[in-house]
């Protein structure tokens, strides 16, 4: 009986390190992964979306926001500029992207089919494009020039050829060809 109660207390006692090992090891992990998303959010200002908007994707080409005319770059009267794009197996809508440099840009983009992700190479500018809801992303360009624009989710085989491109212009440009209205984009240019 007493060795049995020894036995017992051993086990109870190793089993309560291993216990108190793990929950050591659960804390460190919580603690490292919060100093990740500070890391993330203060030094490399990538902010997790403030609210989740949804939208029909059988229904983005029929009305709504996502409709084809609507889509690409406009001018808003604050002087800023919002672009709506789309992804579906395997390109982007628009294809090339058109904006203004030292501008504050929103990106609002959806998916019509399968998860695809929008990366803008150089910049922090990372999301994924998830069917049945907006992905928003503020972005800023200092410099001029042409970025690649690739896919960075795997959406199937045609993954690899699904590339856009961003054309950074000049800011007095860009206005000037803003006046006629409508929706801007270089496809094609
Ligand atoms: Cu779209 Cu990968």
């Amino acid at each position: 009986m007493s060795t049995e109660h020894a036995h017992g207390s051993a086990s109870a006692e190793v089993a309560a390190r291993v216990e108190r090992r793990w929950a050591t090891i659960a804390v460190l992990i919580i603690v490292g992964m919060a100093l990740l998303a500070a890391f993330a959010g203060i030094h490399r200002a990538t902010m997790p979306q403030p609210r989740v908007e949804t939208t029909d994707p059988s229904r983005i080409h029929l009305s709504g926001e996502f409709v084809e005319s609507n889509l690409g770059s406009v001018l808003e009267a604050n002087g800023s500029v919002t672009v709506r794009a789309i992804g579906q197996q395997y390109s982007f809508t628009p294809a090339c992207i058109v904006v203004p440099a030292d501008t504050p840009i929103t990106l609002r983009a959806t998916s019509a089919d399968v998860v695809h992700g929008i990366l803008i190479q150089g910049t922090n500018v990372n999301t994924m494009l998830v069917p049945g809801y907006i992905s928003e992303q503020l972005m800023r360009f200092t410099k001029t020039g042409d970025y690649l624009m690739p896919c960075q989710e795997f959406c199937s085989f045609g993954h690899e050829g699904m590339w856009g491109k961003v054309k950074v212009i000049d800011k007095t440009e860009f206005a000037d060809r803003a006046k006629g209205g409508g929706r801007l984009s270089c496809v094609g240019q």
